[in-house]
């Protein structure tokens, strides 16, 4: 199994729309069994509570249902997870301050897989921003999910169902 997490700052808008659509995208193209994701926030702002409901309401226009309940990342997150794919420098910073050495999880950029505008780091946070903004961030959300998707298929050489393409 290869073990995917979403990290924003919250774990209600972000990373959970991340992790919704991520599952979608796999299990459309016929992985679920060999690859699962989750999502967590780097503060404990929102423990225990699901998405935002501007986040759900966007989703659910998309036809991408959202069920987490918001929980912290922690240190243990390294051993469990292949990738963390952080949305934006400060929580890669945090995260990187939890890894321990000898830890062979890759955190990456979700904006890196941005097939559209290169060079730009953050998934930037809609929290504070319009629904025009939650809508920006599922489109920026969707096109890294299916390029992040495309290069995990590829570097692990995992075969699709036969009657579905990327
Ligand atoms: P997220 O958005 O990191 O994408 O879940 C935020 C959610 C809550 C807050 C900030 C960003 N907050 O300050 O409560």
């Amino acid at each position: 199994m290869i073990n995917v997490l979403f990290v924003c700052l919250g774990n209600i808008c972000r990373s959970p729309m991340a992790e919704g659509l991520f599952k979608k995208q796999v299990n459309e193209a016929g992985l679920g069994n060999q690859i699962s994701c989750d999502s967590a926030g780097t503060a404990s702002y929102h423990l225990g509570q699901q998405p935002d409901k501007r986040m759900v309401s966007t989703a659910s226009e998309q036809g991408v249902k959202l069920n987490h309940k918001a929980r912290q990342f922690s240190k243990a997150d390294f051993n469990a997870f292949d990738y963390i794919v952080v949305m934006d420098e400060s929580n890669y910073n945090n995260v990187m301050k939890l890894k321990p050495s000898k830890s062979k999880a890759k955190v990456i950029y979700m904006r890196s897989y941005d097939e559209y505008v290169l060079g730009v780091k953050e998934v930037p946070d809609p929290y504070y921003g319009s629904m025009e903004d939650f809508k920006t961030c599922y489109y920026i959300l969707e096109s890294c999910c299916r390029n992040f998707l495309k290069e995990i298929i590829e570097t692990n050489c995992l075969k699709l169902e036969t009657s579905k393409s990327m």
